[in-house]
């Protein structure tokens, strides 16, 4: 996160150079003024959108009920906030049939919100660089190399339920499989 410091000495040093040339309008200084509160606002906008909805508690070691298998847009993901931890939830296709896997929402790049990007070409693609992590194991293909914690989950009655206790960065979790029934409750 200390990019965000040095993106705002940047700005500031920039501001005061310009503020320092008396023969040269403030023009400079006013537009990098309004393009950090542009900037500042895309981010808060950001973070009010991704307030993750915690499902109800579960009893120690047992699996959440998050969602309906249909709640989640396929190749999508929702974000649940489970033990503390930001969990990407989502439902793709895979093998000629529907998966549902999880993992950590952070992307190990500078944090962006994997739950907000998509599956493309099989992987979760950051939407802020493109990083990109397969559902199964939280693994980046090769030849990359980053990891994120997988969460284990299953589907029983067309209800995703999630083991809200992170496997290690890069544990292969078993996709749950979408039944043919689930996946006739997609919306249209
Ligand atoms: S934050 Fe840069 S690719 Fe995810």
């Amino acid at each position: 996160m200390l990019v965000y410091v040095g993106y705002g000495l940047i700005l500031v040093h920039v501001a005061l150079g310009s503020l320092q040339a008396p023969e040269r309008p403030p023009v400079l200084a006013i537009l990098l003024g309004i393009g950090f509160a542009g900037i500042a606002s895309l981010h808060l906008v950001a973070g009010w959108r991704e307030r993750a909805p915690t499902p109800a508690a579960a009893a120690e070691g047992s699996a959440v009920d998050v969602c309906a298998v249909a709640d989640i847009p396929l190749d999508r993901a929702l974000i649940f906030v489970l033990s503390g931890e930001r969990v990407a939830v989502f439902r793709y296709r895979a093998d000629g049939g529907e998966r549902i896997a999880a993992v950590s929402n952070v992307c190990q790049h500078q944090n962006g919100p994997l739950g907000e990007g998509r599956v493309i070409d099989g992987c979760i693609t950051c939407p802020w660089h493109g990083y990109q992590y397969r559902p199964e194991d939280g693994c980046s293909p090769p030849p990359f190399t980053e990891t994120i914690p997988t969460f284990s989950v299953r589907v029983e009655n067309g209800r995703v339920l999630v083991d809200p206790r992170p496997n290690p960065p890069g544990t292969r979790a078993e996709p749950a499989r979408v039944g043919a029934a689930a996946a006739d409750e997609e919306p249209s």
